[in-house]
């Protein structure tokens, strides 16, 4: 099979590589295997792409360390931020084009795309501005001693990443990996491959060293598994669901106990109190829910009202929800796509019934949109109760349920009842009520008056089972540095 296709989309025709990017080039895998990805919009297969398999991930490890050892470490920290800063630039050059690969394997709507590539820069530059700026300490212990630390590269970096955002995850893993001087190989979503694939391009016409950042396209328990439990693997970082999240940190323990990171799932509870202002808020908690066909790990899937304004903000939800439109990601007005793939369909579509089933109402949606593409109604589910599986487990879909609360003490148990703890958000004009609510809610981020309004300057990560350490920030740095102690004896010999 080739290794590059001409692809023709609603808005661009590009060339589209195929095969996996080691050491700046594109190669088929070693046992051959390739496999479809698919327009989620009409259920058809865009173009084939070449699979890895434990073989390749192999081959591309040896070139991360080769890497690693040689031409990386002799690239100057400003180098590497350079290199960084021409990849958001190619990024952007090309961002009609990469735009439109994300609307049509993904399914999301082509300005909802554009988002993505333009942060996916913004997250690659801010990174190109630390890598020049990763400082240890000198600490001061006794005369005798020149103590100091130096935060160096952990190594060779595993990367597995999701299909929600494809392009923006490839982003935010590369980014802090590459600025603190590590090397990466990065397994993109079997569901979502050929956005990963272009930017492997930029990579290489960045002018990144060989070896530096390699990409494969292929399955998670095949080549997933393969950088999990691979032996010269220094750290891996997984962005996915909480069960693969675990089977990660086992791979690790039994391995070579490499440094995890994990950003998991998550059942957000978005809070509304009767002195927010109603209109804000229902925009806010209609973005919160429905950007992106909820498949967002940081989704405001719960969402609490105070009782007093219940009745009002339920028939006000509903009328805003309606007004999503939900069509082609192709079409300037479409706010909603298609869901990935049939089988987070089949899934969505499972909670929906099993909701229905369990006795909650049904305000409005509940059933497939059209009878083409995996497209779903925005649902609200109201009438529910704390322990329903609508509830507790995370959908990944256009599904919420709307609970009441009587006052801010049971707000705040409310949220708190669950084991994730990734996000959360208050709407109030009063600034007591959202800084008293925000400290007590336990998640890693808690929007006031706004939702799912991440900034790459700013941490993102898990409370409880939505994960360990952080993304984004100064704060995804420690995760790619390991910090070395020298102590330099300045005295006589001490002991004799
Ligand atoms: P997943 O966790 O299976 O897939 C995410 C990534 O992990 C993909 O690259 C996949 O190939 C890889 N993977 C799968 N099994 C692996 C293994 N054994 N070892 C190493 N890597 C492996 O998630 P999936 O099945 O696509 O979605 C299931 C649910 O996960 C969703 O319904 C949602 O609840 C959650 N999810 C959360 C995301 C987030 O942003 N936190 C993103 C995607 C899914
Ligand atoms: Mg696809």
């Amino acid at each position: 099979m080739a290794l590059v296709q001409e692809i023709t989309t609603p808005t661009v025709k590009y060339e589209q590589p195929l095969g996996l990017f080691i050491n700046n080039e594109f190669v088929k895998g070693v046992d051959g295997k390739t496999f479809e990805t698919i327009n989620p919009a009409d259920e058809k297969p865009i173009v084939a792409v070449h699979e890895a398999t434990e073989k390749d991930v192999d081959i591309a490890v040896k070139a991360a360390r080769t890497a690693l050892e040689g031409v990386w470490k002799e690239t100057t920290p400003s180098n590497r931020g350079r290199l960084l800063t021409k990849l958001a630039d190619l990024f952007e050059r090309d961002i009609d084009i990469l735009a439109a690969i994300e609307s049509l394997d993904n399914g999301k709507p082509l300005s909802q795309a554009k988002g993505d590539v333009l942060n996916s820069a913004g997250c690659l530059r801010y990174y190109g501005g630390w890598a020049d700026k990763i400082v240890g300490q000198t600490i001061d212990t006794d005369p005798n001693y020149l103590t100091y630390t130096r935060h160096e590269p952990v190594g060779v970096c595993g990367q597995i990443i999701p299909w929600n955002f494809p392009l923006l995850m490839w982003a935010w893993k590369i980014g802090p990996a590459v600025a603190a001087g590590n090397t990466v190989v990065l397994k993109t979503a079997e569901q979502t491959p050929l956005s990963g694939l272009y930017a492997a391009k930029l990579v290489k016409e960045a002018g990144f060293p060989p070896g530096v950042i390699n990409i494969l396209s292929g399955f998670g328990k095949v080549a997933g598994a393969a950088i999990s439990h691979h032996m010269d693997i220094d750290k891996v970082a997984f962005t996915g669901s909480t069960l693969v999240g675990r089977s990660i940190l086992q791979a690790a323990a039994k391995s070579n106990l490499k440094k995890v990171t994990l950003e998991l799932g998550g059942k957000s509870p978005n809070i509304v109190f009767p002195d927010a202002n109603i209109d804000n808020a229902i925009s806010w908690v209609n973005f919160g829910i429905y950007f992106n066909h909820g498949q967002c790990c940081c989704a405001g899937s719960r969402i609490l009202v105070h009782e007093s304004i219940y009745d009002k903000f339920l028939e006000r939800f509903k009328e805003r929800t309606l007004a999503n439109k939900v069509g082609n990601p192709f079409e300037s007005d479409t706010f909603q796509g298609p869901q990935v793939s049939q089988l987070q369909f089949d899934r969505i579509m499972g909670y929906i019934e099993d909701g229905k089933k369990s006795g909650a109402k049904v305000l409005t949606g509940g059933a497939r949109h059209g009878d083409k593409g995996y497209f779903i109604q925005p649902t609200i589910f109201t009438d529910v109760n704390e322990n329903m599986k609508i509830v507790q487990e995370e959908i990944f879909g256009p599904v919420c349920t709307v609970q009441k609360f009587k006052d801010e003490e049971e707000a705040i148990r409310i949220a708190n009842k669950t084991v994730y703890g990734l996000a959360a958000a208050v709407h109030t004009e009063n600034i007591n009520t959202a800084i008293r609510v925000s400290n007590a809610l336990r998640a890693g981020t808690v929007w006031v008056n706004n939702y799912n309004m991440i900034h790459y300057q700013s941490p993102f990560g898990g409370y409880k089972e939505s994960g360990l350490g952080r993304e984004l920030g100064s704060y995804a740095l420690e995760n790619y540095t390991e910090v070395k102690t020298v102590r330099i004896y300045l005295g006589e010999a001490l002991f004799g």
